[in-house]
This record gives structure tokens, sequence and C-alpha cells, in this order.
């Protein structure tokens, strides 16, 4: 058979899908769901523990109402679950209004449509360094510069978030938005204080910018208090310009099956989300609204997220447990409170990418920290994920992940003092 030329019409591409990278993490979940692969690598929500017959009984409900459940429905979502989402947000110290609300085929179609929005080719956002891979993708069909502000344990450094704005400012970049993932964050599992918080609203004022606020691990906390989230916060601040876009989803309190999220914005905004939407998808599925609205209305789902959170308590301490019981003195990771990630960070001499296929032969498998930024840092970095495995899994997979770290590390060591052992201008016959 003839070799496919996979470019064949390379000159027919729009320029932007040159930009457009394929998620390292999708093309993970193949290699991944191998059997007999402990993967860390996924960023999956335990789906098993709402169970079926919690599923069957709010299907039942709905095939009452079949005909409006597989019908076409409006743009901006059905009126019945935009009441959840205003209960969903007061449950968490927002005050919404259901006129501001505009439900999306999960979150992650909220990023593409803000990047439809606002991104022209060459403008700029601002971005944890590492940032969710899912939304450098969404962006990156629009061409943007990203730029990556630090983050430390208590998130994205505003005073390096402001030093940014004013170098890009400089030089006649035009930076559109800052874009957080302010609890639990993915990939890194930090959580963005509130101090900071207000920083942000302050420098986002300042440049007269947008915030967007991608929310969707804010209720899956283990412990401390709940901080208030930007959009509440603004709020509170008299005159103030509704800047902050709020990017709220059902895949993680619920379930991702449904692909139902929503953006919370200003009128401006939103009908131009409208329009966008339009052309993408015509309306997200009646089915799953009505599946939500049904579970939500009905049925104690804030006692689900405590149940789905004691689960997942147990498995972030598993693995905490696990990697300070087995990994190098050399390795660190970040304590999550929440959420479903850990962020680990190896010498800056080995190269988790590189490295992937040893641990993959070695049954275990973890997304590398390059694809977590824009810019190729990440490099000695990786995210672990605690949610989906069994306390056991995940104690071995840490194990497993222990010793290829530690094999690549003795390498470099013999590497070492081999080189010590034949001096330059000796060089060994091998060569
Ligand atoms: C930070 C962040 N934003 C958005 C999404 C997309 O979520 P959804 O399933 O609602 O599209 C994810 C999914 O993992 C995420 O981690």
């Amino acid at each position: 058979m003839p070799l496919v030329d996979l470019d064949r019409f390379d000159f027919l591409y729009a320029r932007r899908v040159k930009g457009m990278r394929s998620s390292a993490v999708r093309d993970l979940m193949d290699v991944s769901s191998r059997p007999g692969i402990i993967s860390l690598a996924g960023g999956f929500p335990d789906t098993s523990i709402f169970g079926a017959e919690a599923f069957r009984e709010i299907s039942s409900a709905i095939a009452a109402d079949s005909a409006k459940a597989l019908q076409y429905g409006p743009t901006g979502g059905l009126e019945k679950i935009k009441d959840i989402i205003v209960d969903v947000m007061s449950a968490e110290g927002t005050s919404a209004r259901q006129e501001n609300i505009f439900v999306t085929t999960g979150a992650q179609q909220g990023l593409d449509l803000l990047g439809k929005t606002f991104l022209d080719e060459g403008d700029a956002i601002l971005c944890e360094g590492p940032t969710y891979v899912g939304a450098l993708n969404a962006f990156a069909s629009y061409r943007p510069r990203v730029i990556h502000v630090p983050m430390d344990r208590s998130g994205m450094i505003p005073s390096a978030a402001r030093e940014a704005l004013v170098r890009a400012r400089k030089s006649g970049v035009y930076v559109k938005f800052i874009y957080t993932v302010p609890n639990f964050q993915n990939p890194a599992g930090v959580t963005l204080a509130a101090e900071r918080r207000r920083e942000l609203l302050e420098i986002a004022r300042e440049f007269d910018l947008v915030i967007v606020e991608d929310n969707p691990y804010g209720m899956l906390r283990f412990e401390g208090d709940s901080l208030p989230t930007l959009a509440s916060m603004e709020q509170e601040e008299p005159g103030e310009a509704d800047r902050v876009v709020y990017l709220g989803t059902f895949s993680k309190i619920f379930a991702p099956g449904v692909r139902l999220g929503w953006v919370h914005a200003q009128p401006g905004i939103l009908h131009k989300i409208n329009v966008g939407k339009q052309g993408a998808d015509l309306c997200s599925s009646n089915l799953s609204q009505m599946l939500i609205s049904t579970y939500f209305q009905n049925a104690d789902w804030r006692g689900y997220v405590k149940r789905l959170n004691v689960i997942y308590k147990e498995r972030r301490d598993a693995m905490l447990d696990a990697l300070a019981e087995f990994m190098p003195k050399e390795v660190h990771w970040t304590h999550p409170a929440g959420g479903l990630f850990v962020w680990a960070t190896l010498p800056a001499y080995l190269d988790a990418t590189a490295m992937l296929p040893r641990a993959v032969a070695k049954n275990v498998a973890y997304v590398p920290g390059e694809g977590f930024f824009a810019d190729g840092s990440g490099k000695n970095c990786m995210r672990l994920n605690f949610s989906f495995l069994t306390p056991e899994r995940t104690r071995r997979g840490i194990e497993l992940l222990s010793e290829v770290i530690r094999d690549r590390m003795e390498l470099r060591g013999d590497l070492e003092r081999g080189s010590q052992r034949s001096p330059r201008k000796a060089p060994s016959k091998n060569r």
C-alpha cells in the first residue's frame, strides 16, 4: 500500500491550524487506556461513584418529556438549567443573575468562544505558568501570544503579572485578558490566595483588562475554608465594570459526559458569545440540560459533592503518602487541598517527556509538564492525577514511577562519574 501523505493539503490549510497542537493529554489517553497500565495521566473524575441506579432514575424522569429532550433548544440554554446554575454559583458565594448566564458545551467551549470573541492574531493573554492545556489549545487557533506568569504555592504572583503587563505595554503588545484557574489549579494543584485575587482584580482594572476565571474545581475542596470567587469579589466593588468572565462546569460536580458548562458575564460579552456559539453548535444538548436540572432539583447534589470529596481526599492522601515514601529527595511536589492533580518537579536535568516511554514500559503513565506551557518550559515536571484510581493502584503507580525516576538519576550519576574518570584530553576509544 502506498504511504499516505498526511500533509497532502498543507497548502490549503488556514494559517490558524499551524498554531494548533493536539493535546498531549488527549493523545495520552490512547496509551494510558492500554490494559495493565496504571494511568496517573487522565483528568478524570470517577463517574462510577454516581451509580447506575441514580442515573436510571433521572433518565426515566425525563423520558416523560422526551419530545423536548430530543429537540433543539435556545442557544444560551434552557431557563430551568439557568436557575440551577444560579443555585450552584451561590453555593460558592457568587450571587449570579439568570440573564448573565449562558450555557455552553462544557467550560471548554466557553474557552473557545472567549478566544473567538477577544483574540486577534498577535494579541496576548496572561496566564499561569503552567496552565490548563485545554485552554492553550482552545486559544491557539486564534494565534495569540501567551505570556506565562510564574506561580508559587499561593498561585499566580501578582507583582510578576504587573511587570509582564508593563513590559507588554512598552513593546506594543495588546494584552486582552488574564486567564486564571484559581482553585486547585489544573495542572499545578495550587490555589490563588484571597489577597492575590484582590490584587489581580486591581491589576485588571489598572490595565483595563478582562479576567477569565475558570473554576471547575472550586467545590472539590477537601480541607480549609473556600475562598471567594473573583466574580463575587468584583460584585462587592461599587461601580465595577463586570470585567470578570466566570466559567463554570457540571463536569466535576456531576459528570463530564453531559458536556455542560456555562459562562457568567456581562450582556455585551454574552451577546458576542451567543453569535459565536450559533456558528459552532447552535445549542447545547437539551437532553443533558434536562438530566442535570432533574437531578439538581430533586436530589441532594451537595451531598453528592461531599461524598466525592471524601473519596478524592482519601485518594489524594494515598498519592501524597506514596510520594513521600518512594520518591527520591530531589523530587518535589505540590500539596493540593482539593481538585484532582498533584504537580511534581524533578531535577532540572531530567526530561519528563523523554522519560515517558520508559514509564509506560514499566506500566505507569503521567502527563509530561511541557504541554502546560506555551513556551517549552516545564520539561522536568509532570502532572499526576489522583481522582480516578483506588488508593492501592495510586500507591503502586507512584512506586513504579519513582523506580523510573531513580533509574534515570542513577544513569546520570554514572555518566558524570564516567566523565570524571576519563578526562577530556584522553577521549575513550569508543567515541
Ligand atoms: C481548568 C479547566 N477548565 C476547563 C475544563 C473543561 O471542562 P469541561 O468538561 O467543562 O469542558 C477543564 C477540564 O478538565 C479544566 O481542567
